[in-house]
């Protein structure tokens, strides 16, 4: 089947409006994607005619509302070939679903000296919850650099393992650099639980949890053309098993007393209070509409994107692309000698460009690239070549300013 990026952008109504009295040029889809027209109507029909509370009312709104809310869970595990539907807890995005296993697996686990592995590639949601249990319980974090193009060969990862690993916490996709880490090969290699984030690699490439042999995987919804909100944590049962829960209150008991309390059985134990019902509805929609292009149409776009991107960018001689491995999606986090990264983000938006500057939530990248900011393009299935060239004469005109 062949992709038809115009038809996918004619879904996209926001894609069509002017900034700064220029057709917008959205390169900043790696901190946060824009909704297809089937997701604003799927919020929109919830709304306006299907909603109550869920798991909790014998009315029809109730029941119809929690069809709706619980089909999700199904979307989820088909998009990413999980064994099992109630390993998938909802969450309001990755940041909550690492928190969840920081809180509910790893907190009551580990001990002083106990290792955590992490690259230094993360996102700050794959490190905090992990520097919490350094600064209360004694967890030691063993940081693993990547190739200076910003690779990671999962043998580095690996090699780095000891005795006291309790827990492998690596992304999939860094969203500074695109990089792509085979999680597979580091989960195959090792007895160790590893985490994955999947917050930037589930929206680029298909993902097969059943194969891929890792425990935790989390993703963010408002990165899959979702709700921002909506998200999900598969948790491998065997792991669940061994978890406690992280937030109390409704909806995660059986029974409650003066006394005791008695859990209800996952996923629901994991998920308390009243959830994001629309939103995981609206993440539904979304994994629907990419399931209909096929995830391996959008990879191929994004993969002949990259190349062409790669080729423009890389043949500005002025401009530095840090991270630059073989491996890696359609983002590109750029510098220019002279130039600030927030000046770059600011005259391209005059042009109606937008794309993200900053440390992009991974600090321990840009002093690994010896920067403290970079201008970041990230690319998605709506873009086109058009929108390559348009950021090319962006630079082009922001280096002509700074020479
Ligand atoms: N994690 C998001 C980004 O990469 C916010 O920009």
């Amino acid at each position: 089947m062949s992709f038809d990026v115009d038809a996918v952008r004619a879904d996209f109504p926001i894609l069509s409006r002017q900034v700064n009295n220029r057709s917008l040029v959205y390169l900043d889809s790696g901190a946060s994607a824009q909704k297809p027209r089937q997701v604003i109507e799927a919020i929109t029909r919830a709304y306006e005619g299907e909603y109550a509370n869920v798991h909790r009312g014998l009315h029809f709104l109730s029941n119809l509302a929690t069809d709706n809310y619980e089909r999700v869970r199904a979307i989820i595990a088909r998009f990413l070939n999980a064994p099992h539907e109630d390993e998938l807890i909802f969450t309001s995005g990755s940041t909550e679903g690492i928190n969840l296993v920081s809180y509910g697996w790893a907190a009551p686990r580990l001990q002083a000296g106990d290792e955590i592995v992490l690259s230094v590639l993360e996102h700050h949601a794959n490190i905090v919850p992990w520097h919490f249990l350094r600064e209360r319980q004694g967890v030691v974090l063993k940081w693993v650099e990547p190739e200076p193009d910003g690779s990671l060969p999962p043998e580095k990862v690996l090699a780095a393992v000891g005795p006291r690993t309790k827990l492998i916490a690596v992304t999939h996709m860094s969203n500074v650099t695109g990089t792509v880490i085979d999680i597979g090969a580091i989960a195959r290699g090792t007895d160790v639980p590893v985490l994955a984030d999947g917050s930037q690699a589930a929206v680029h490439m298909p993902v097969d949890l059943a194969a891929l042999g890792v425990d935790f995987y989390c993703v963010t919804g408002h990165k899959l053309y979702g709700p921002s909100g909506s998200g999900a944590m598969w948790i491998r049962r065997e792991r669940q098993a061994e978890m406690r829960p992280f937030l109390g209150g409704g909806d995660m008991i059986r029974t409650v007393t003066r006394d005791a309390v008695e859990y209800a059985d996952p996923p629901l134990r994991f998920e308390a209070g009243t959830p994001g019902i629309v939103n995981q509805i609206g993440l539904g929609a979304a994994l629907e509409y990419l399931m209909d292009l096929g995830m391996d149409n959008i990879a191929a776009h994004e993969r002949s994107l990259r190349d062409y991107a790669r080729d423009r960018l890389g043949s500005l001689n002025w401009l530095q692309i840090q991270g630059d491995a073989p491996d890696k999606g359609a983002i590109f986090s750029m510098t220019m000698q002279g130039a600030h990264a927030h000046d770059l983000s600011t005259i391209l938006d005059k042009r109606g460009i937008a794309v993200r500057a900053g440390s992009h939530c991974a600090m321990p990248l840009m002093e690994f690239f010896g920067i403290t900011a970079s201008a970041r393009a990230s690319f998605a299935m709506y873009n086109t070549r058009r929108d390559v060239d348009a950021l090319v004469e962006g630079l082009t005109f922001c280096h002509e300013l700074f020479a």
